[in-house]
């Protein structure tokens, strides 16, 4: 059979386009993007990881929400006690993702039991109970600071209730 030269121009050139369609999918799926666009300008993927919160930043939430659950459960407002607590081991979580050296850590503080039975005491509406599973979550927190390095930082509950405008006295 003759080959007509108008037939193999046309899918010589398919060939060419296909060869450039796929080199350029390649290219998209390796290319990672490390400039991002923000108001006023650029930054780079690593600026971005950079500002990420980490342990020093978020720790302070936790004692924050660490008293006010405290002083919610005293006051019987349970509802604001167990969301506390539920935010709390969310933002416990975002240093696992941003710090992945104290992952295996928080992860040991969130599953463990005492943070575990603090969870279930505030469900019951149990404050004798809230009490004890307090005290032994503050110490999971502290041990925590003392492998860490941290030992001088040792979370205390205020002694008298501080001003949380959403708890009304
Ligand atoms: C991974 C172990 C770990 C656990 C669990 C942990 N912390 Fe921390 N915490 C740290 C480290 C590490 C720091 C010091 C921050 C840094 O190095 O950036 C810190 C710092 C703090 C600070 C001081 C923050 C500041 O800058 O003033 C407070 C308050 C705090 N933690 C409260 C708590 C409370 C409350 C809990 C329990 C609900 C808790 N932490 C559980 C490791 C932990």
């Amino acid at each position: 059979m003759k080959v007509k030269a108008a037939n193999v121009v046309p899918s010589f050139l398919l060939v060419v386009i296909l060869l450039v369609l796929v080199a350029g999918c390649g290219a998209t799926t390796k290319k990672t993007p490390t400039k991002l666009k923000t108001e006023g300008g650029t930054i780079t993927l690593q600026q971005l990881a950079d500002v990420q919160p980490g342990a020093g930043r978020i720790m302070p939430l936790l004692g924050q929400r660490m008293t006010i659950a405290y002083y919610a459960s005293k006051a019987g407002k349970w509802e604001l006690a167990d969301y506390e607590l539920k935010e709390l081991g969310e933002d416990a979580e975002v240093i696992e993702k941003t710090r992945p050296d104290h992952k295996k850590d928080i992860g040991h503080f969130v599953d463990g039991s005492s943070f575990k039975q603090l969870k279930s005491d505030t469900k019951s509406k149990d404050f004798t109970a809230f009490q004890t599973s307090f005290d032994k979550t503050v110490q999971a927190c502290n041990s925590c600071h003392k492998s860490s390095g941290v030992s001088f930082i040792q979370y205390k509950l205020p002694k008298t209730q501080p001003e949380i405008p959403y708890i009304s006295n």
